[in-house]
């Protein structure tokens, strides 16, 4: 849709809990329609998710291509892991999928990059050059790696080892409530995860996304390394806005 100068797309970020799906603005990120959010149905296979993402499409009355964020490892418009969601995805082509259940083209991709592009474009990122990284820090932790600006898909850093065990196990946000930590407690784990991929990763630039970066005050200081590391500034919305972004065009 081309209003005067203003080009429009349509992004939905499929969460643990929530699907949520917005019109944006690609020239400036911002939305341009209410944020419309149904919960995540249970179980959520790929049936029950097709439905919630038909609803969300009909509840904008959107008729052009659209992009799709999913928590998993999203190759070609296919998803080839399970790690957050039902086990029943695996091998779906989440893009035939969508379009089936919508009648529209559908460009799917994991989430973290699809909140990554985001900030990239419109948010911490924007103007960055080097290699960084993006964390989103909540049920699990996702990632996206860029360098020089462009990404490289489906890194998922929150599946490395740390002392035994996932490192979303330890760090991600879920796990200072399920631990019941102090933010400084969990801060710690965030460090050492943190410390972990600037060995592997030498990044110039960390940003941390997730519900808890609109919270980062409580902990962000407490997690003192040598990289620059920076909250995400889209904070809820990055999923949809990346979503948004790799909508096919044409
Ligand atoms: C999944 C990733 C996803 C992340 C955040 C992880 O468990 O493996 O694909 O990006 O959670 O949702």
């Amino acid at each position: 849709m081309t209003d005067g100068a203003t080009e429009l797309g349509l992004g939905i970020d499929i969460g643990g809990t929530g699907m949520k799906a917005a019109i944006v603005n690609l020239g400036t990120g911002e939305l341009a329609s209410d944020r419309f959010r149904i919960d995540t149905p249970h179980p959520a296979t790929p049936t029950t998710i097709a439905e919630v993402v038909r609803a969300l499409i009909d509840h904008h009355h959107w008729t052009r291509p659209f992009g799709a964020a999913l928590p998993a490892v999203v190759r070609q418009g296919s998803v080839t892991s399970a790690a957050n969601i039902d086990d029943s995805w695996i091998n779906v082509s989440s893009d035939e999928l969508f379009s089936n259940s919508t009648g529209l083209d559908v460009c799917t991709v994991n989430d973290a990059d699809a909140a990554g592009l985001a900030e990239m474009r419109f948010g911490a990122g924007r103007d960055r050059h080097g290699v960084v990284i993006l964390l989103t820090l909540g049920t699990g932790i996702g990632s996206a790696l860029f360098i020089d600006g462009k990404l490289v898909p489906n890194t998922e850093f929150g599946h490395l080892e740390l002392d035994g065990q996932d490192a979303e196990l330890r760090a991600a946000a879920r796990a200072r409530q399920r631990d019941d930590l102090s933010w400084k407690q969990w801060a710690k784990r965030v460090r050492y995860y943190l410390e972990h991929l600037e060995k592997l990763f030498s990044p110039d630039l960390f940003i941390v996304g997730g519900g808890v970066s609109r919270k980062y005050e409580n902990w962000l200081p407490h997690v003192k390394i040598s990289t620059e590391i920076v909250p995400a500034a889209m904070a809820n919305n990055a999923g949809i806005v990346g979503a948004a972004l790799v909508a096919p065009t044409g």
